[in-house]
């Protein structure tokens, strides 16, 4: 920087130029011409000069311009402007516009042989004051693009430092305005002796930088003061400016009174400043991308979550606790409604939420957004979870909400609601990726809910099947809906999961749907049957698993309808085998079977009665029945009698699955 030594002389006149040129080159300074502004700042970028020397009257870019311009961007470089309408205006511009010098046409040899060496001169002296490898230091450490591996932070304390050092200051500090403020100052770091300024000068200096003064030069060329209250200094404040407004300010403070900072320190310190600002510019966007493409990726897999699975409950849980992740609610709520559909709704609440609060006060607040009707299909809503919070919460105010509409999906129409009670949390800003999340949530809900009210259809059109197999004998006209209700009542008792439940009653229903391809004149025949029409009854179960198979939703349980006349001891059919290699549900369905035959009328005979059909499965456990099984249905019939069991289950799960 300070090894400019060449003279840049501009004129639109051919005739000026080399004139000037000759007399300085017999001064032995090396020259360099420009025809116009224009052309001198393009060879500034090439060249560093020590000196320019330009008319004032040329077109287009004009000499006081080109000073201006080149005071901005080259401060070691000084300008002596030529006129040839000298006036004390021109004059007093010349100098504002931050021109050293300037002279009148005609002039003399020795007039422009002075002006230029009392420029140099001076300018050597302050160039001097810099030493020039510290401010090439500084230089370096602004212009630094890799924004990899150095963090933020630590580029600001080696600004700190190299700020104190390239100004020779004794402390140095810079505060950066707070995210999500316009101008609130913190400190970032700082560097040296900074005990020699309490924290609250600091901080007025920067706030004065930053709001009200502008860049501030205290002691030294400056008349401003020190505080009283620091000992005697010198002080610089420069903010540090960016495209998108002030991002600081720095400041630099020397002791050493009077030898204090110049103005020419300050402009330079200015420089850098803004340099800085750029560089730190390049270290948000590479953080702000980092953030991003990291929650770009957590987006990803919460919507592979989300669409992984075609269970209704599974996919608002997750849904759920995927928000979670990146919004802190206390309550996160679905509500999805349909012409012709049963509504659909899911809460997701912290679990220490009051159920007044609940029930009362966000009842209260969310009828100011949606009519009540809805609002309480939504708080009654069908399924709910809760999750443990130990953030701080306020339920006496009222909730932060924020209601997202999903828009429509077919045939239906959603909304989102958050809502926040917890003080640190208030705000339910969110990530600018939440609505993409919101819509993938809402497409995979829908989904599943397409998809189970297609499986609850094709369950009712195979129970419909189920229930003509079973018209064909008036006699077990109601027995698959008997056996479901008997396998329901031991899933109860076993706790099984209401996924396993659902499969086993499926099961249940379709499992003689194999007798559809069987005569009519075999399965109802009076007369006890032949080897050759036992044989065409023993293909039911497969020829069930046959009909069941293609259908993908029944992949869970066309097992179970194929071994369901399987015998613990081996000897049942079609397939012969024994215990554990019997899928538990069929074992379950066997047990119901058996059960619901003995305790029926039959076209052969009447029913046996109950205590006879609970001697014989006795009698059987362990050969034909899995005895684990026998002893839990024996419990199952001590709570209830078969009449009650049914009852309850045409009450309940039957009354969507009208088999009789
Ligand atoms: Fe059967």
């Amino acid at each position: 920087m300070s090894s400019h030594a060449g003279i840049l002389v501009v004129d639109d006149e051919e005739r000026i130029r080399s004139y000037c040129r000759e007399i300085l080159e017999l001064q032995g300074y090396t020259v360099e011409e420009a025809g116009n502004g224009m052309e001198a700042l393009k060879k500034m970028t090439e060249t560093p000069f020590a000196l320019v020397l330009s008319d004032i009257m040329m077109p287009d870019l004009g000499g006081l311009e080109l000073a201006t311009r080149i005071r901005k961007s080259y401060p070691d470089t000084f300008v002596i402007l030529i006129t040839g309408h000298a006036t004390i205006d021109t004059a007093k511009k010349a100098i504002q516009e931050g021109a050293f010098d300037f002279i009148t046409k005609p002039f003399k040899m020795t007039e422009l042989n002075q002006s230029v060496e009392r420029a140099l001169e001076v300018r050597k002296r302050y160039i001097s004051d810099l030493p020039s490898h510290e401010l090439m230091d500084l230089y370096d450490l602004t212009t630094k693009i890799d924004v990899g591996p150095r963090k933020q932070q630590s580029f600001l304390e080696s600004l700190a430092l190299a700020l104190m050092k390239t100004f020779r200051g004794d402390a140095a500090r810079i505060y950066l305005v707070e995210a999500g403020t316009e101008n609130l100052l913190v400190r970032s770091c700082g560097a040296g002796s900074e005990s020699m300024l309490s924290d609250y000068d600091w901080q007025t200096y920067a706030n004065a930088a930053q709001m009200d003064v502008g860049d501030i030069l205290v002691g030294g060329d400056s008349a401003l003061e020190a505080p009283v209250s620091s000992r005697m200094i010198s002080l610089m404040a420069g903010s540090i400016p960016s495209m998108e407004g002030s991002l600081g300010v720095c400041l630099v403070l020397r002791s050493e009174v009077p030898n204090g900072f110049t103005r020419r320190d300050l402009k330079l310190m200015g420089l850098f400043a803004a340099q800085a600002g750029n560089q730190l510019l390049n270290y948000r966007m590479a953080s702000d991308l980092k953030h991003n493409s990291e929650e770009l990726e957590k987006i990803n897999l919460l919507t592979t979550d989300f669409s992984s699975s075609l269970d209704t409950p599974h996919v608002l849980s997750s849904i759920g606790k995927g928000l979670m992740s990146m919004v802190p609610f206390d309550l996160f709520g679905v509500y999805l409604s349909g012409e012709g559909l049963m509504p659909l709704s899911y809460i997701l609440a912290r679990s220490d939420l009051p159920e007044e609060v609940l029930n009362v006060d966000l009842r209260r607040q969310l009828e100011g957004y949606r009519d009540a009707r809805t609002i309480d299909m939504f708080l009654d809503s069908m399924y709910r979870d809760s999750f443990a919070c130990l953030r701080e919460a306020d339920w006496e105010v009222s909730a932060d909400i924020k209601i997202l509409d999903l828009g429509g999906f077919g045939s239906f129409r959603g909304m989102l609601i958050l809502a926040a009670w917890s003080r640190k949390t208030r705000s339910l800003e969110t990530s600018s990726f939440l609505p993409i999340l919101v819509r993938h949530a809402a497409a995979a809900l829908s989904n599943a809910y397409h998809y189970e009210t297609s499986e609850r259809n094709y369950i009712q059109a195979i129970a419909a099947l189920a229930r003509a197999v079973d018209a064909k004998d008036p006699y077990t006209s109601n027995h698959s809906r008997n056996v479901a209700a008997y396998v329901m009542a031991m899933s109860k008792l076993m706790g099984l999961t209401s996924r396993e439940s659902n499969w086993l009653h499926n099961a249940a229903l379709l499992h003689d749907i194999g007798k559809i391809g069987i005569p009519e004149s075999i399965l109802n025949k009076k007369g006890a049957l032949s080897d050759k029409e036992f044989d065409v009854i023993k293909q039911h179960p497969d020829m069930g698993y046959r009909i069941l198979k293609p259908v993908t939703a029944f992949s869970n349980f066309v097992e179970s309808v194929r071994y369901h006349h399987e015998r613990y001891d081996g000897n049942g059919y079609p397939h012969g085998l024994t215990r554990e290699r019997i899928p538990f549900h069929a074992c379950v369905l066997t047990l119901a079977d058996s059960f619901d035959a003995m305790t029926s009328d039959r076209i052969y005979r009447p029913s046996p009665g109950l205590d006879y059909a609970v001697g014989e499965i006795e009698k059987h456990s362990g050969s034909q029945f899995d005895p684990d099984l026998v002893r839990l249905f024996i419990r199952v019939l001590g709570k209830q009698s078969p009449k009650e069991i049914i009852s309850d289950y045409i009450a309940g799960e039957g009354q969507h699955f009208p088999v009789s």
